[in-house]
């Protein structure tokens, strides 16, 4: 029943609009509610055996490939925020061309759709070498990545088809989210914060299904788009890996330059590229960075830049600057969560994209869904 399609003409496209469920289904099980004497907490049984010992790491290393590094990437602020520990990240291949160190006293999390990709596959064997305790994250039960590693937490996403991953992002952030909850759980000072972002995680799926509302929306932007070359996406903070993962949506399967810009780098280069043709997506929802992005925002306008800003549900006239954006309003969550409502537009945006450029959504050319050679 997984692998039709069902009322939907692309498997990428099931799988954006799934999204409500797949993220149920990630979370069913390991959200306490809370009651009377039990507070809110997060219970991700893959795990219970060893977090003492990843409470102790002197550091935790993500290590991913394409949409799971940049799963990792939107969930590392708040894995730092609760752990306190040094978190750093590491594309596979690169780990491996560097022979880069990795320690005893490392957790080392293999983040991997599939659980088959070599690269990370080749990564984990490297960090098993080094004596690291190692976690895997995938959405396949008895994948390599899941029978090699010490520990680790399926995503429970369902199936995925689609070569570009989307149903597997946003769960693999929610799985990670809640890592963080984990391994914070024995922190009285961010209790609050903690059971804020439950609460939060109670609510994604709601919040996903309203900002599939856009879906209309996201066909005409693409309309505007369909003769392009490139599009920027600027982003930063909780976002910037949205930037880079609605970036790589719009290369992998509309053909299409895209770049995904740390809004902070602007002034280092990308600023150069700013002119009256080139649209640029700039991510710009309520959190800790609204006003920088606000002023970045204001500094592309006076380039004469071609904005489309994605803000947060009424705060269009916050974000335009002389009248002349295009805005994408996206209902507010937790901030830490945030990630994972604003990649749907982009994804729809893609989707779009794809389908009237007239090339294939499901299986882009010279791309594979599982990467098991080097
Ligand atoms: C391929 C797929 C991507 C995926 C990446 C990593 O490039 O096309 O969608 O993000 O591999 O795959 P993994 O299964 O390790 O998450």
């Amino acid at each position: 029943e997984q692998i039709n399609k069902g009322k939907y003409e692309h498997y990428m496209q099931k799988e954006i609009h799934e999204q409500p469920e797949s993220l149920t289904t990630t979370m069913r099980g390991r959200l306490i509610r809370g009651g009377s004497c039990k507070a809110k907490s997060v219970l991700l049984g893959g795990l219970k055996d060893h977090l003492k010992t990843i409470r102790r790491s002197r550091r935790i290393v993500f290590i991913g490939c394409g949409t799971s590094y940049n799963a990792a990437l939107a969930a590392r602020p708040i894995l730092e925020e609760l752990s306190g520990i040094p978190v750093t990240m590491e594309v596979a291949s690169d780990l491996l061309d560097r022979q880069g160190p990795i320690y005893r006293e490392d957790t080392a999390v293999f983040v991997s759709q599939s659980g088959e990709t070599a690269d990370t596959l080749q990564a984990l064997e490297y960090a098993l070498e080094n004596g690291a305790l190692c976690v895997g994250i995938t959405n396949t039960v008895g994948s390599a990545i899941a029978r090699n590693t010490h520990c680790g937490v399926h995503i429970n996403a369902g199936c995925e088809i689609g070569v570009a991953s989307t149903k597997a992002y946003t769960s693999q952030i929610v799985v990670m989210a809640m890592l963080a909850l984990a391994i914070g759980d024995d922190t009285i000072s961010s209790q609050a914060r903690r059971e804020a972002i439950i609460d939060g995680l109670f609510d994604l799926p709601g919040k996903v299904k309203e900002v599939l509302k856009l879906d209309q929306e996201m066909k005409d932007l693409a309309k505007l788009l369909i003769a392009e070359q490139s599009l920027l996406v600027f982003g930063r903070g909780y976002n910037y890996a949205t930037a880079l993962e609605g970036a790589l949506k719009v290369k992998e399967v509309a053909l299409m330059h895209s770049e995904g810009i740390l809004a902070g780098e602007m002034k280092h280069g990308p600023l150069a590229l700013v002119d009256e043709t080139l649209p640029i997506v700039v991510i710009a929802t309520r959190d800790a960075c609204f006003s920088k992005q606000q002023s970045v925002i204001q500094q592309l306008h006076a380039r004469k830049g071609r904005l489309i800003v994605m803000c947060t549900e009424g705060d269009a006239a916050s974000v335009c600057v002389g009248g002349s954006s295009r805005v994408i309003e996206v209902p507010r969550v937790e901030d830490c969560l945030q990630p994972v409502i604003n990649i749907v537009p982009l994804q729809l945006l893609a989707y779009h994209l794809t389908v009237l450029r007239g090339y294939n959504v499901d299986q882009p050319r010279n791309l594979a869904k599982s990467v098991t050679t080097q």
